[in-house]
Formats: structure tokens, sequence, C-alpha cells
């Protein structure tokens, strides 16, 4: 089933950690950035049930990449629960991403993985990343 994906709202971070099964703390951490203006949480879910999450940073963390190329926005943080990987969710929160920044006027996002991550790199050199 397709994921519906929406922004997270302040007082479900206890329900994400449970959900996608995070360390306490690790939701509400992302949701106050949120509340501050940091980044957008947004959250994948199936029949109302959170399946995957992610982060739209509004700009960069590291600051070589922000060097490099500015304040373009980034996505990070991405997690879809074990169980749900492999049906199209970890797409759906990337292209919501995209879309996201793209109203926001930005033409270019930035995404990171680790040379570890082959696997997670695949996913986004499919939707066009470099
Ligand atoms: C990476 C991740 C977010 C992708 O979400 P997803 O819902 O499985 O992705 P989709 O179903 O939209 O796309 C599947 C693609 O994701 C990639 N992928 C990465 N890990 C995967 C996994 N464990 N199972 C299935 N696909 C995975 C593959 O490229 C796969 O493409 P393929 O069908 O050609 O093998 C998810 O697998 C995940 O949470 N992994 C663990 C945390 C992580 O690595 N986060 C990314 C950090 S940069």
């Amino acid at each position: 089933m397709a994921a519906v994906v929406r922004l997270a709202v302040p007082g479900e971070a206890e329900r994400l950690d449970a959900a996608l099964e995070a360390p306490d703390g690790v939701y509400g951490l992302l949701l106050s950035r949120q509340t501050s203006g940091e980044c957008a949480l947004l959250v994948a879910e199936v029949g109302g049930r959170p399946v995957g999450a992610g982060l739209l940073r509004w700009a960069p963390r590291d600051a070589v990449v922000r060097e490099r190329f500015g304040d373009l926005p980034e996505i990070s943080n991405l997690q879809v629960h074990p169980d749900e990987q492999g049906q199209g969710h970890g797409t759906a929160l990337v292209r919501a991403a995209c879309a996201r920044a793209a109203a926001g006027g930005h033409r270019r996002v930035g995404i990171g993985v680790g040379d570890d991550n082959p696997d997670a790199a695949r996913l986004y050199l499919r939707l066009g990343f470099a």
C-alpha cells in the first residue's frame, strides 16, 4: 500500500520513536528542530501507522557542504521501519522532501550517504541524485 507523507505534528514524538523503533527521544529532538524552523520532519504513514520518516533541513549541517553548495536544503535522517523497507516508502519520503524544497523556491536538494551504505546510494541515484 502506498504511503501518505505528511509533516510531523507536535506531541507525536513518542509515538514515532515507538513505531519506528528509534531510541527514546530521537523524534522529540527532530520535532524540536522543526519547531525552531531548522527543518521539516516528514512522516510516511500507511493506514494511519507511521512506517518511515525523514528530515528536510533548510541548510546543510556540514560546514564543508555549506561552503561548497550554499544554503541548499538537505535530506537527512531517512529511516523506514525494517519490516516496511523495499515497498516505495523511502522513495515517497524523498519525493515529498524534494517537492517541499521546490515549493520553497529551491531548485536543488542535497542528500548525504555513507560509503558503507550502497543500498541507500542506489536508491538516491535512481531518483536522480548525482
Ligand atoms: C534507505 C531506506 C530509507 C530506503 O527506504 P525503502 O522504503 O526501503 O526504499 P524504497 O522501497 O523506496 O526503494 C528501495 C530501494 O532502496 C534501497 N534500499 C536500501 N536499503 C534497503 C533495504 N533494507 N531494503 C530494500 N531496499 C533498500 C535500494 O536501493 C532499493 O532499491 P532496489 O529495489 O533497486 O534494491 C531504508 O531502506 C532504510 O531505512 N534503511 C536503513 C536506514 C538508512 O540506511 N537510511 C539512509 C541513510 S542515508
